[in-house]
């Protein structure tokens, strides 16, 4: 494959998410309007809102200068199909709305919805799965609008209406970046992201469903990346294809056939018109072309896949209407038998942001998707499929700007999909989330567009291989595979964008237990293995399922001390921007701790990508030989160190001596655990460590000191929170100012599990 890309396939996944912690801003500034979802939720959410001081309104409908929304998109009763269709037009006319309001001011839209809490992953959500379009609506109202949190909830339908109103509070006060997070029956709350799938040769091939000459019913077959795919799986047996479009195979009028150029053949008709006295407008002659060309691109998939051995018919007609498709495939039906395989490819785009779409423009891309289905669906009721195969979109994954319906269409194909799956056993089902290939509605001007975004497509011929093989078996309990040329970048497989964010850390009165065991001369300090901490768990929010690879130059731009805690909340803010790492083939997550005045505390950044398999610290520098630590061990904390019990976790002191020493730490006990500190970077054994330098520092050079910047951080996500941990201290520079240190942690089975690098550590006489 040219420039030695290739292929990349990736698994929608749920992960455990425990909430990061933090909240939207904005949320106590300007009332939380809810629309009122007829069922009791809307007033209950409202009360548990006010409750917590936050002016809440409910209203059938929200007003345009809404900053803060909260749509409840899920029904209690939706039995039917149709209502729960009508509710994504429903949630794109309210988010309509308000986009002139949240294309320029910071607010919040939050969509809720009732797919079973995983967004239709389980297969579960009934009929309700027609509505799960909702989310993809955020996702693309989240890149329409990134100066608004954006955000998708899932709540599982069996919760009670007071559960469900906790998850939304909670989502708002204390959640994370996610975009879309689902509560589960049991209350887990959990987050969807992507998994990349093996190399090809580990992919479990199962059986291949399709027997040479089974009838395949396929929308949009004659023509684009469809026709390229059926064309893949007719080389590998025969077929019998019945292929839909609207397009009708009208005869070629003569002198044309050599012409294969849109121009040119718009040349030719128009001189010809003009020779026959007539004058059509521009537009007619373009849709003639048009018409004379779709219909050539028909001819010749017809005869390409008879070539290949396979049988193949084209139907002229509109899936969206449902009695002329009955009819249309009736004779075909009576001639063929049975239906064995349905392919859904129809579908059509026509871009426009979420503030400019009209309802009928809305309507026409989504109901070729959506009603297409629901029609191929009942069509093929009575029929044992073996295979159904969706043509969906890394846009109903991602979101996409301006394709709200289209996004949302296919997230619907996404998620009914998965619910034909686990109705139908045997069969083998898929959606294939495709980003862009070089080729059918990605036309000239769309090709410039992603070059322009540095986003690679996919070859015709690669996409249709893939597709040829998913169909024939290879991997088949995947029902939903995004496939694209590259991992997901900063915002997506379709665009480079950068994803920009806000939020804010409420440190409150009592709460936040670390502070008071982390004072220095008497100011509550936030120490830095915690905004360490925040920093990876909000990065983590925003690509759930992505390792984080490392961190990198944590700094202080100035501590911050804590003084009124004892009568308000302190509000911080952290803000952070992802974007692609070339190097890296990853995000490169760049965050900043403010406060709300703008005045900066810390700063740094974190790489998502791969997480090595294996930590090795670098050899210690030479010494003269270990001695003893100089202090005791029990006197360390109060003539020494400054931490209060839960930060007491060095235990015993081994060696030291001019570049380094060693000591053991333990993991803090269940009850002197701190919430917020036992979590996945081990905030409170970090600190030990750094615990551990500066006591060296006091050895050496009778000072206290204070790290000021670690230049590199990795811990491996699978850690035993229990038994010795022995950390070495390496120093590699020192002098009378500050000394740079390594730390590496090491579990009780000798392996590193944690390594610090490039720690800046500053020596203080008074003051901080
Ligand atoms: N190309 C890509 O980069 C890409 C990326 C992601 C997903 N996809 C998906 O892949 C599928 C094929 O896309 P493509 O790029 O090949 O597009 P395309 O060249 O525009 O082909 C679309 C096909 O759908 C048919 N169609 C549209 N509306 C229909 C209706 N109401 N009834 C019956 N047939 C209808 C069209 O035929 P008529 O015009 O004759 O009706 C045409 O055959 C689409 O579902 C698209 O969403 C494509």
């Amino acid at each position: 494959m040219e420039g030695g890309q290739r292929l990349r396939c990736f698994h929608v996944r749920t992960f455990p998410a425990p909430a990061a912690g933090f909240e939207v801003p904005g949320l106590r500034e300007y009332p939380v309007y809810i629309n009122n979802d007829g069922f009791g939720l809307a007033e209950k959410l409202a009360d548990k809102l006010r409750g917590r001081e936050v002016e809440a309104i409910v209203s059938r409908r929200i007003p345009a200068s809404a900053r803060n929304v909260v749509y409840l998109g899920m029904a209690g009763g939706q039995s039917q199909v149709a209502e729960a269709t009508e509710l994504n037009l429903e949630a794109f006319r309210t988010a309509r709305n308000v986009a002139g309001t949240m294309e320029k001011e910071d607010g919040f839209f939050l969509t809720v919805q009732s797919t079973g809490g995983d967004f239709g992953l389980s297969g579960r959500a009934g009929h309700q799965v027609w509505s799960a379009g909702v989310a993809a609506l955020a996702k693309t109202a989240a890149r329409e609008w990134p100066r608004a949190f954006v955000k998708a909830l899932d709540l599982d339908s069996s919760l009670s209406l007071e559960t469900m109103a906790e998850c939304i509070c909670d989502e708002l006060f204390s959640g994370g970046l996610e975009k879309e997070v689902g509560y589960l029956s049991d209350g887990t709350r959990i987050a969807v992201g992507l998994a990349e799938s093996g190399p090809k040769g580990e992919q479990e091939k199962g059986y291949d469903p399709l027997a040479p000459y089974d009838t395949v019913l396929v929308s949009g077959g004659a023509r684009g990346v469809t026709a390229d795919s059926l064309l893949a799986l007719a080389k590998k047996k025969p077929l019998r294809f019945i292929l839909l479009g609207r397009s009708s195979l009208t005869q070629e009028e003569e002198g044309l056939s050599g012409e294969e150029d849109e121009k040119q053949l718009t040349r030719l008709l128009s001189e010809r018109a003009l020779r026959l006295g007539e004058s059509p407008a521009p537009l007619e002659i373009r849709k003639k072309v048009r018409a004379l060309l779709a219909a050539r691109e028909i001819r010749r998939t017809i005869t390409q896949l008879k070539q290949a051995g396979s049988e193949a018919c084209y139907l002229a007609v509109d899936i969206t209407q449902e009695e002329a498709l009955q009819r249309a495939v009736l004779p075909l039906r009576e001639k063929w038998g049975a239906i064995h395989g349905l392919v859904h490819g129809a579908g059509v785009l026509a871009d426009k942001r979420i503030k400019d779409k009209k309802d009928e423009q809305f309507q026409r891309i989504f109901s070729t998707k959506v009603k297409g289905f629901q029609n191929l669906l009942r069509l093929t009721e009575g029929d044992d499929l073996k295979l159904i195969a969706c043509f969906s979109s890394a846009a109903a994954r991602e979101g996409n700007i301006g394709q709200c319906d289209y996004a949302m269409a296919n997230e619907i194909m996404n998620k009914v999909a998965r619910q034909q799956k686990k109705a139908r056993g045997n069969a083998l089902v898929k959606s294939f989330n495709w980003g862009p290939w070089e080729g059918g509605m990605v036309d000239a001007a769309l090709k410039k567009h992603f070059a322009s975004q540095g986003v690679a497509l996919i070859p015709r011929s690669a996409g249709a291989e893939f597709f040829a093989e998913e169909a024939c078996g290879a991997n088949p309990r995947e029902v939903e595979v995004v496939v694209g040329m590259a991992r997901p970048g900063a915002a997506s497989f379709m665009a480079g964008e950068a994803r920009e964010f806000r939020l804010h850390l409420v440190l409150e009165p009592g709460k936040n237990r670390f502070l008071e065991d982390h004072r220095i001369q008497d100011h509550r300090v936030v120490p830095m293995v915690l905004v360490n901490e925040w920093f990876h768990r909000l990065a983590q929010s925003l690509y759930p399922g992505l390792p984080i690879s490392h961190g990198e130059a944590l700094r202080v731009l100035k501590g911050i001390r804590i003084h009124q805690l004892d009568n308000a909340p302190r509000t911080l803010l952290i803000k952070g921007k992802a974007v692609r790492a070339e190097k890296e083939q990853g995000i490169r997550v760049h965050l900043q701790l403010e406060d709300p005045k703008g005045a900066a505390y810390y700063a740094g950044q974190l790489v998502l990508g791969k997480q090595a398999a294996s930590m090795k610290p670098a050899d210690p520098p030479e010494h003269g030989g270990s001695m003893p630590w100089e202090m005791e061990r029990e006197r360390i904390y109060g003539d020494y160190l400054f931490h209060g019990p839960s930060f007491q976790v060095v235990r015993q002191l081994h060696s030291v001596h001019a570049a380094g020493g060693m000591g053991r730490l333990d993991w803090p006990s269940r009850k002197e655990r701190d919430r917020d500190l036992d979590l996945a970077t081990a905030p409170v054994l970090m600190d030990g460590g750094l615990q551990l330098a500066r006591l060296w520092g006091y050895q050496y050079y009778r000072k206290p000191s204070l790290p000021m910047r670690i230049g590199r951080f990795r811990i491996s996500a699978k850690q035993q929170k229990k038994g010795p941990v022995h950390c070495h201290l390496t120093v590699l520079q020192q002098n009378t100012h500050k000394f740079v240190a390594d730390l590496a942690f090491f579990n009780r089975e000798q392996a590193c599990f944690a390594l610090m690098e490039q720690v800046e550590i500053y020596f203080y006489n008074t003051g901080l």
